[in-house]
């Protein structure tokens, strides 16, 4: 048993993924040995409906200075973050001299909208190699986690925001009072909160249990948002479902009673309802459904290998790391993973130790399957890789469906 991070409540897991390392630990092989590892296990919280990690490693060991995700790697997310910040900027932002805060602000994929249109901003990002790059191309960006404490420095410096904007962070937060809080603080009276990350009804229906990994210690619903938002006297105004990482969920909050409430809102929390996100059950269906999930992939790759075919994974995603280690799938049966970041190259994949190259090396020698781990970004890469498909070389795919391609 332990306690609902957000509402105390007693909570049980109700599936283990058994040890699991840093999603984004990629490591050279001399620290194999030190390599850390912690038990991952999930609960859904019967009183508040978030489902959370019991255990989740401390954030400077997660975010620092070298943090192997770069926001900027894909093209379609570039210009997702674009249409964001249009969005916010047209609805929302009306106020002379506005000023816009977001957390999580990566390498400045969503601020430079707001740079180029001359709007004050302010990123908040603690791993500093990607800060760095964000502050190269001229965003104003420091490197701390924000809290409440860090709202109030802020508004000492900058005033008071028009908008809070955040993107797959608000979900890696374990000490999410600090900071609603912080964001109530910061917050004009009309101001708004706009945040995204994968949304909890996408996981369950599409299985896609990778995005359960270490940073991930919440899986957010409209539920479960309204309910920690309401313990701050803030309110979900608005719901906006988005394809990005295979299925988010866009939430916009104001303070209570400062803007009307779409039925967008109530829609989804219907869909939710019907969905059974608030049942004991259906947590025990899914757990059901990760394995057979898992035994399923894992029997591919064994058949293939009984072929004698060569299999590399595409993309060394943070959620290939729940998929390598939970499916026990190490380089016997993939060969190499490819990636296009350069700090993950030459390193190991945390916890299996499957070599990680560049993905000019997939190109030179084509195998005969890749095993595609950004799923998320499937049309962006199936259509970049159009020769390798003429080649009658083949996708194995596990979301939405598990199967050849
Ligand atoms: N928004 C970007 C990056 C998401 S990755 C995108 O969607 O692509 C999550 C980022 O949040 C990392 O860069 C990490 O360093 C940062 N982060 C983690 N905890 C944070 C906190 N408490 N405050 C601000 N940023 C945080
Ligand atoms: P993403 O799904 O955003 O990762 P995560 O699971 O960590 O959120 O995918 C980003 C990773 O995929 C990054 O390591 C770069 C890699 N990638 C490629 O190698 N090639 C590509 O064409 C794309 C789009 C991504
Ligand atoms: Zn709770």
């Amino acid at each position: 048993m332990s306690k609902c991070l957000v509402c105390q409540n007693e909570i049980s897991p109700f599936i283990s993924f058994g040890k699991m390392p840093l999603a984004n630990g990629f490591l050279t092989q001399d620290q194999f040995k030190e390599e850390y590892f912690f038990e991952m296990k999930v609960a859904h919280c019967s009183k508040c409906n978030m489902v959370q990690l019991t255990e989740q490693p401390t954030k400077e060991l997660m975010f620092n200075e070298h943090y192997a995700f770069y926001s900027g790697t894909s093209r379609a997310m570039d210009q997702h973050f674009e249409q964001f910040a249009q969005h916010v900027i047209s609805d929302y932002i009306n106020s002379d001299n506005p000023f816009v805060v977001e957390i999580g602000s990566n390498d400045g994929i969503m601020l430079k909208n707001f740079k180029k249109a001359n709007i004050r901003h302010l990123g908040i990002e603690p791993s500093e190699n990607v800060a760095a790059v964000a502050r190269g191309n001229g965003i104003n960006t420091i490197s701390k986690f924000f809290n409440k404490e860090l709202a109030e420095e802020i508004i000492k410096e900058y005033g008071k925001a028009d908008a809070f904007l955040a993107a797959n962070v608000m979900c890696h937060i374990p000490y999410m009072h600090s900071v609603v809080d912080g964001i109530k603080t910061l917050l004009k009276p009309n101001g708004i909160v706009m945040f995204e990350d994968p949304y909890w009804g996408d996981v369950i229906e599409k299985v896609s249990y990778d995005q359960i990994y270490d940073e991930h210690v919440f899986l957010f619903s409209v539920q479960s948002i309204k309910y920690l938002f309401e313990q701050h006297d803030m309110e979900v105004v608005d719901v906006e479902p988005q394809e990005t990482h295979g299925g988010s969920m866009r939430y916009v909050i104001a303070h209570k009673g400062a803007r009307k409430i779409s039925e967008n809102v109530h829609k989804q929390i219907k869909k939710e309802i019907a969905l059974g996100l608030h049942l004991p059950e259906t947590y025990v269906t899914f757990k059901k459904n990760c394995e057979a999930s898992r035994d399923k992939l894992k029997s591919i790759l064994v058949q293939l290998k009984n072929e004698g075919k060569r299999v590399v994974g595409y993309a060394a995603t943070s959620k290939s790391t729940t998929i390598l280690n939970y499916c026990d799938i190490g380089s016997d049966l993939i060969e190499f993973i490819c990636d296009t970041t350069p700090i993950k190259q030459g390193k190991y994949s945390p916890g299996k130790h499957v070599p990680i190259k560049p993905y000019e090396e997939f190109k030179k020698d084509y195998p005969d399957y890749a095993l595609l781990f950004a799923y998320n970004h499937a049309k962006e890469i199936l259509a970049k890789e159009e020769e390798f498909k003429k080649m009658n070389k083949k996708w194995i795919m596990y979301v939405p469906k598990i199967g050849i391609k």
